[in-house]
């Protein structure tokens, strides 16, 4: 049995006092939320600390939008898999596709975290997918492709969570069709060999077509950027229905 990650990417958005206002609307709207699915929120570092103090003892978990391979070092502007855990940090993003494009990350990069993250029992969300470009020229196969085989290499493949977010379809409000983001997710499924993965789609999911993506055979839970930073909206796409 797939058990469904439904997580909410804040991006760099959310002062503390920010989430805070949030957290105390979100948390009672996901108190009867069916224990059929995994609800994860991840906060940019500086309010992680917030969120963690105040979803104690709740159904939500927390995530870090990132995480360095070393535990310690002269890294500056990263975060070590040890800091994130003091504060109940269970996921970890890595291989966004904003990273990959504005600091340009590579393919072994984000390995190089998502193993660190699972040696420190972190669970990475791996994203891949491809550019409009990609997509036009015929090659969207291709590049997802080698975005799985070369960022999930010597993974644990039942600790971890991997993202199908077409660039084209993120903060555009223009959601890859249901059918198609299923046909994709079934393709990675069958090139990890894995039956029980755990495959996201992202890329404007909204309270509107939830439900249509959650009912896909093959799309396990849904990584959510836009419309996770209102609450209202985030917690009815964690209430997604079933059909
Ligand atoms: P979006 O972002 O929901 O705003 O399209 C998705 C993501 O970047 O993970």
């Amino acid at each position: 049995m797939r058990k469904p990650v439904i997580a909410g990417n804040w991006k760099m958005h959310m002062t503390c006092a920010e989430a805070r206002a949030y957290m105390e609307v979100f948390l009672p709207l996901i108190k009867n939320t069916p224990n059929d699915r995994h609800l994860v929120i991840a906060p940019p570092f500086t309010a992680l600390s917030t969120v963690a103090e105040m979803s104690h003892q709740t159904a939500l978990e927390l995530s870090s939008q990132n995480v360095h391979w070393e535990d310690h070092g002269a890294f500056t502007g990263e975060v070590s898999p040890k800091m994130l855990l003091e504060h109940n940090v269970r996921y970890t993003i890595v291989g966004h596709s904003e990273p990959r494009k504005y600091f340009s990350e590579s393919d072994e990069q984000i390995n190089r975290r998502a193993k660190s993250a699972q040696l420190n029992s972190l669970i990475p969300i791996v994203c891949v997918g491809e550019s409009n470009e990609q997509r036009e020229r015929g090659e969207a196969e291709r590049v997802i492709r080698r975005q799985v085989e070369q960022g999930l290499e010597d993974l644990i493949l039942d600790r971890l969570v991997v993202a199908y977010e077409p660039i084209w379809a993120i903060g555009t409000g223009k959601t890859c069709e249901s059918k198609e983001a299923n046909r994709i997710c079934n393709l990675i499924r069958q090139w990890v060999g894995t039956p029980d993965l755990i495959i996201q789609y992202g890329g404007s999911v909204k309270p509107e077509n939830i439900d249509e993506l959650m009912n896909m055979s093959d799309i396990d839970g849904v990584l959510v950027g836009g419309a996770s930073l209102k609450p209202e909206s985030f917690a009815r796409i964690s209430n997604y229905l079933n059909a």
